[in-house]
């Protein structure tokens, strides 16, 4: 009788959630202007909480289908044990147990405690040297990212993150003194031993999963040609050169705050594998390191957890997203803030436009002319903001420049308007503030404007 009730109780949210997925397909009603328009075919009028996450309009009606159960899968809770409702093929180690988790509606997340944990943060560890692919070197008892969560009684976490804050600041031009602050991660209750000597973190949050498909479809050659520009204000960006794990070869990184993944459909098997513990085609192994043998010794859901259907649906429904339309074009402070955006160079690394090539599965994505505010190359953006962890030959204070689109929407989305790899800047001036090396003129530029300049600065930053 329970497990019936169980049954239909699960049949019930399933329904449910499937309602509420169809639901949150709005139709776009306000019109869309020509300046307002981020990515051309592919743009959306809707402005509201489901923004980040619309499908394109050219869907056919078995995309669309895809399209919501990828999202079904994204929202999805993934569980340790088959007798569980949800996904089965979670762990044995983790650090969420849905995508959604931590891109609530398709949105950034805040490095924030939450109950003893530090949610939805992760921390990327290493070692000197490089792994076999000219990675990252995984930490012998750790692996290459800290799990947070185990099977309770039955395999250990992996021990816990603290966070604390440092906080200095920063006096602008007319006078005002901003705070900043950063943080400071340290690890207690170490299941397998101390971490050691020579051990590089790197805390990051996530960003938003604003337009994926068409970063996706930036060709290699742009994002080559985009570094091999005559330096601008001393800007010269640089490709990751990362491992394609289905190519098997060398390829342009694009992905992650360091660029270090090439593709989607990699992105989207490593978050499965890294961060919930799903393993795939592309990561058969479970993630049990070192002395790890209570994990190693976890029945898998499968070899691999994630088969190929759910796998693309969730890369289809990241990569046939819609990016939100820009709000406001014609607001006078807005106008002069993009003039001001441009002037003060910070479109050097934020490239305003952008033109996708040819994607014969989805046609609607091919050619279109974006304005995702990136370049998608890294930067050297200096001491304050280095995590002093290589990932492939991205540097120690190297950033990918994230792209602006869907920015002034984040309130709206899920409530986090924190920014940075880390989510230390409260504000979008703190994040300005924080911007050194290469990026340095730009931030005095921003630190010298007066008030109104600056106010316009982000008045068009919200219009994103
Ligand atoms: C524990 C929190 C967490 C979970 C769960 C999680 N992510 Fe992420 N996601 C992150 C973080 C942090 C990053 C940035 C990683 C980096 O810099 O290497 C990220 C990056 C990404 C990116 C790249 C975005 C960009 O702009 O480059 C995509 C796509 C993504 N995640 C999709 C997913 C999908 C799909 C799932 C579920 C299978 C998922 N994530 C689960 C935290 C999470
Ligand atoms: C040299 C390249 C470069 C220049 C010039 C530059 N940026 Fe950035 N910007 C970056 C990189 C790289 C990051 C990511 C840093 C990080 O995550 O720690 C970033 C992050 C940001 C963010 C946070 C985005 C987010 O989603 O968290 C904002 C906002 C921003 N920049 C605005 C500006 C403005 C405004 C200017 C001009 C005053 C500017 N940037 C100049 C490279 C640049």
């Amino acid at each position: 009788m329970e497990r019936a009730t169980t049954a239909w109780i699960a049949a019930g949210a399933s329904i449910a959630a499937l309602l509420t997925a169809w639901l949150a397909i709005a139709h776009p009603s306000a019109p869309i202007t020509e300046r307002g328009r981020s990515a051309g075919i592919a743009t959306t009028a809707e402005a509201g909480p489901q923004a980040y996450r619309q499908p394109l309009v050219t869907l056919d009606a078995a995309q669309r289908r895809q399209f919501v159960e990828g999202q079904r899968i994204v929202d999805a809770t993934w569980v340790l044990f088959w007798f569980e409702s949800g996904e089965w093929g979670a762990g044995p180690t983790m650090n969420a147990r849905a995508c959604a988790e931590c891109h609530v509606r398709g949105g950034r997340g805040a490095p924030v405690v939450d109950g003893d944990r530090v949610r939805p943060m992760i921390v990327r560890l290493s070692i000197p040297g490089v792994d076999r692919h000219g990675g990252p070197k995984p930490h012998p008892e750790y692996g290459e990212q800290f799990q947070t969560f185990g099977v309770p009684g039955v395999v250990a976490e992996e021990g816990r993150v603290e966070l604390a804050w440092e906080t200095s600041s920063v006096d602008l031009a007319d006078g005002e003194r901003v705070e900043l602050r950063r943080p400071v991660v340290s690890f207690r209750d170490l299941r397998f031993g101390p971490l050691g000597d020579g051990l590089m973190t790197s805390p990051r949050v996530p960003p938003s999963l604003v337009g994926m498909g068409l970063l996706d479809a930036v060709p290699d050659e742009t994002l080559r040609a985009l570094a091999a520009r005559e330096p601008e204000d001393g800007i010269r960006g640089r490709v990751n050169e990362v491992w394609d794990i289905a190519a098997r070869r060398v390829a342009v990184g694009r992905f992650g705050h360091k660029a270090n993944v090439p593709n989607l459909r990699q992105q989207v098997a490593a978050a499965f594998s890294g961060d919930i513990g799903v393993s795939s085609d592309h990561f058969p192994e479970q993630n049990c390191p070192g002395a790890q043998q209570d994990c190693r010794e976890f029945m898998p859901a499968g070899r691999p957890e994630l088969g190929q259907l759910r796998w693309k649906a969730v890369e289809f429904h990241l990569r046939a997203g819609a990016v939100p339309a820009r709000r406001n074009v014609e607001d006078p402070d807005v106008v002069r803030g993009e003039a001001l955006f441009a002037a003060a160079r910070c479109a050097v690394c934020h490239v305003p436009e952008l033109k996708t090539g040819d994607v014969p599965s989805l046609p609607a994505l091919s050619g279109q002319v974006i304005r995702p505010y990136t370049d998608l190359l890294l930067h050297d953006l200096g001491e304050g903001l280095a995590d002093g962890r290589p990932d492939f030959t991205a540097g120690p204070r190297d950033w990918r420049t994230p792209a602006l689109w869907g920015l002034g929407l984040a309130q709206i989305v899920n409530g986090v308007t924190t920014y940075l790899h880390d989510g230390r800047a409260r504000t979008l001036t703190e994040a300005i503030l924080w911007h050194g090396g290469e990026a340095e003129a730009a931030r005095e530029r921003f630190r010298n404007m007066p008030r109104d300049e600056r106010a316009a600065l982000l008045a068009f930053l919200g219009s994103l």
